[in-house]
């Protein structure tokens, strides 16, 4: 088939190439020209495990290419799958759908010949249905031009494991010609016995956003639980462990911690708040406010942990923070609660260095404030307080003694339950972490 995909960002660049290696003819569209440049040339312009070999094969296939042109990717595509952003609006809870509505108004004009426009971006409900009518109305080919929705459930890190082998695929239709063109663009995947479900606009793009709501909801769960842990003197790992073994609950997403950060899960639940509220439901989700708050209470609970392991000032004081990515695995930094806590350290006074094996050149763009270094062992030097922030292996992997050779003092702050208290203890620390007494 012969597929564009507009927009070249996570998703995006993901999808194309994901969709050329199995065998589709894909254009690529994006307005960033430095963007299309590094992609064409064979470079990945973000951290994603695997993702460089997969864009060299399909580039070697010849059948991915890049254009800015959106009437070349109109003439091109039968299927054109719209992988743009939604961010949060600044100063509001909903979402920024201009680019979402700006890519369909560009391509509808173009669009001379029957196909179908896929939206895979995360919307608020009711998006799609308007975005029909946007292209009934602007699409020379009027009814011929439809539109779907087909969201996305890739986690950074696992992107090609998540497209090539996803859990699900949810497929939002209003016609046979529609179901019928994407059941051919996902064919390899069908046919591998990848579960489908067939819906229509509004539950397809509901089932995204309820999903990122549940996985946000287990997380704050086990960090509330956390607070009663920290209260009561019990230990929330013991805790979850314990939970874990109910297979009904699953010990997956219900890691405590620092909580989760980057860039859907914060910004899909409070643009999903803002959606019900709108469509006059507000309290459905009303506990997704809950979970938002527990969240964030945890990255003041951690910066509390620093201030108490520094003496209860944090003027004057060294804190070494390992991690500033959202997670490990990413060189994400968008919401990253690592990079907030050390933010709010440096705030409150503190010289902060931070050191991460891939999100320092991003880090250094969106908090210019902080100091940063190559290593654990650079960045702790001199420290009062090492707080680890991103659970990466290399940071599990410290060896307590040598780091505690070269830091002022010997106190960590583990907010991510990446630590073994007993060892760090052992070597002379003093170790506290989130969850725990
Ligand atoms: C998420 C969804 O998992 C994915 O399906 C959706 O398409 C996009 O949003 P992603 O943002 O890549 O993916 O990250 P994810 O692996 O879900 O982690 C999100 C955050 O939760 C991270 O900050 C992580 O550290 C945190 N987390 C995750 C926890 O704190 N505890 C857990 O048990 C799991």
């Amino acid at each position: 088939m012969r597929l564009t995909v507009i927009g070249t960002g996570y998703l995006g660049a993901t999808h194309a190439i994901c969709m050329a290696v199995l065998g589709h003819e894909v254009l690529a569209l994006d307005r960033d020209l430095d963007r299309l440049e590094a992609l064409a040339g064979g470079r990945v312009p973000f951290h994603e495990p695997g993702l460089p070999e997969m864009l060299r094969k399909a580039l070697d296939s010849g059948r991915l290419r890049f254009t800015d042109d959106v009437a070349e990717v109109a003439a091109f595509g039968d299927v054109h799958f719209v992988c743009t952003g939604t961010p949060q609006l600044p100063g509001s809870m909903g979402a920024d759908l201009s680019q979402v509505e700006g890519a369909v108004t560009a391509l509808a004009p173009h669009l001379e010949r029957p196909c179908l426009v896929v939206g895979k971006s995360t919307v608020p409900v009711g998006t799609a249905e308007r975005l029909a009518a946007t292209l009934a109305a602007l699409a020379p080919a009027g009814d011929a031009a439809g539109l779907a929705w087909n969201p996305e459930f890739l986690r950074e890190g696992h992107a090609i494991e998540d497209t090539l082998r996803p859990s699900r695929l949810v497929l939002g239709v209003t016609s046979d010609d529609a179901r019928e063109r994407l059941e051919a663009a996902f064919a390899p995947l069908l046919a591998a016995g990848v579960p489908c479900v067939v819906t229509d606009l509004a539950t397809a793009e509901l089932v995204k956003v309820a999903a990122n709501s549940f996985l946000a909801t287990k997380i704050s769960f086990i960090n509330a639980m956390a607070e009663v842990c920290e209260a009561s003197g019990a230990d929330v790992h013991q805790l979850a462990a314990a939970l874990s073994l109910d297979d009904r609950i699953g010990g997956r997403f219900l890691k405590p911690g620092l909580g989760f950060g980057g860039g859907c899960l914060p910004k899909d639940i409070r643009a999903f708040i803002h959606r019900a509220e709108e469509l006059g439901t507000g309290h459905s989700v009303r506990f997704l406010r809950e979970v938002d708050d527990i969240n964030q209470r945890r990255r003041g609970r951690t910066v509390e942990l620093v201030r108490e392991a520094a003496g209860g000032d944090l003027r004057g004081v060294r804190v070494c923070v390992l991690g500033a990515a959202f997670k490990p695995h990413s060189d994400d930094v968008r919401d990253a609660p690592a990079l907030d806590v050390a933010r709010r350290l440096h705030e409150e006074g503190a010289r902060v260095v931070v050191v991460d094996p891939q999100a320092l050149d991003n880090a250094r763009r969106t908090h210019p404030e902080l100091e940063y270094a190559g290593s654990a062992l650079e960045a702790a030097a001199g420290a009062h307080v090492v707080a680890l922030l991103t659970e990466w292996d290399q940071f599990r992997g410290l060896d307590p003694a040598r780091l505690g050779a070269v830091v002022e003092r010997r106190a960590v702050v583990d907010a991510r339950g990446a630590l073994d208290p007993v060892a760090w203890r052992a070597a002379g620390w003093t170790h506290r972490g989130l969850g725990a007494a």
